[in-house]
């Protein structure tokens, strides 16, 4: 594919970069640095300059930026979420969008649990004690959190998820190894349909005032923002914790804060924020939250795994062949569409 061009938005894996290099297309990384973003007037250079896009869950890739290059072939995006693209405009342009969805789920299930974890057996202020130099003598009272399992008491604990595609039904099949009772809630997918032989249905209301775990696992779309907040909150048991690895705008976490200050929970485990990289003023210096800097699929292999997908998908934009993981397949059947790869060729 020599002559044709691919823009990196940030620098990605080095398996998606081989796939890349392997086309023979020209490649261009907008942003090495990886501690820095992609300036707005950068990007939307680099998009007038390109054929294809892939891009990372960090770049807004909104209709302005989708409009400014009438040859762009396809965006791929290395995240399951594609919240950061603008795809209804994505559609009407005639731009077919891909993620990489899959990969990342026993990963992300699996992180989950460790915030579950974490956040109830307090492991980062103990980590914090020890590494301090203050631990003196073993404690009858040292740390007490809560029990995930039945533990002492023998009573089962009731894990809520809320958002049941992929991830979220991943997530529930660990609670088997911990003896919990699991409810989910999900409007997609919630009618006739069993939630799975380990998990019942419930009403977001009944799910919040019975569980002692809550986990988030919806896309953000308008419905879901803030599908938690003060009201959702204030339905949860004080003895409950709050966790989310979905994107930070599904909580209102401002009154989380408030949630966490004032005991209307126990605590939260976030691997995401509403404001990334900022957080609600006072999060951070609440001992009931851990806070994780969005790394639910931060394993080698996963993201590996997800570089080669989003390369192979934009490898197919360029091909202006149908790409798998296409967020929207209704885009191949559109006039604009059509017309688009007309005036590529
Ligand atoms: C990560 O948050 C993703 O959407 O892949």
């Amino acid at each position: 594919m020599k002559g044709a061009s691919i823009l990196i938005t940030r620098k990605i894996p080095e398996a998606g970069l081989e796939v890349l290099r392997a086309s023979g297309a020209d490649l261009t990384i907008l942003q090495e640095d990886e501690q820095q973003g992609v300036p707005r007037t950068l990007l939307l250079d680099g998009v007038r300059n390109c054929d294809v896009v892939l891009s990372l869950l960090t770049e807004s890739l909104d209709r302005e930026v989708l409009s400014v290059n009438p040859r762009l072939a396809g965006v791929a995006t290395m995240a399951v979420g594609f919240n950061n693209i603008d795809v209804a405009a994505a559609t009407d342009l005639g731009v077919p969008v891909t993620n990489t969805p899959g990969v990342l789920t026993q990963s992300t299930a699996d992180l989950t649990w460790a915030l579950i974890l974490a956040v109830a057996r307090r492991l980062p202020e103990a980590h914090n004690y020890m590494a301090g130099g203050l631990y003196r003598i073993w404690g009858p009272n040292l740390f007490l959190g809560a029990d995930v399992s039945p533990g002492g008491s023998g009573q089962r604990k009731v894990l809520g998820v809320i958002g049941y595609g992929r991830i979220g039904q991943e997530v529930a099949k660990r609670a088997i190894g911990f003896d919990m009772d699991v409810l989910a809630y999900d409007p997609f997918y919630q009618d006739g349909v069993e939630a799975s032989p380990h998990a019942r249905w419930a009403e977001l209301k009944d799910l919040l005032q019975t569980s002692d775990f809550v986990t988030l696992h919806p896309l953000l779309t308008p419905e879901t923002h803030h599908l938690i907040g003060m009201e959702q909150l204030r339905m949860m048991k004080p003895t409950s914790y709050l966790i989310n690895t979905s994107r930070g705008p599904v909580v209102d976490e401002r009154e989380l804060v408030r949630a966490l200050s004032e005991g209307w929970i126990a605590g939260a485990g976030l691997d995401v924020f509403e404001d990334e990289p900022q957080m609600a003023p006072g999060l951070a210096e609440l001992p009931n939250a851990v806070l994780l800097p969005h790394i639910a699929s931060a394993s080698r292999d996963t993201r590996g795994m997800m570089a080669n997908i989003a390369a192979t998908n934009a490898l197919a934009h360029l091909r202006r062949e149908p790409a798998p993981n296409v967020v929207n397949p209704e885009v191949y059947e559109a006039d604009a569409y059509r017309e688009r790869m007309r005036g590529a060729d």
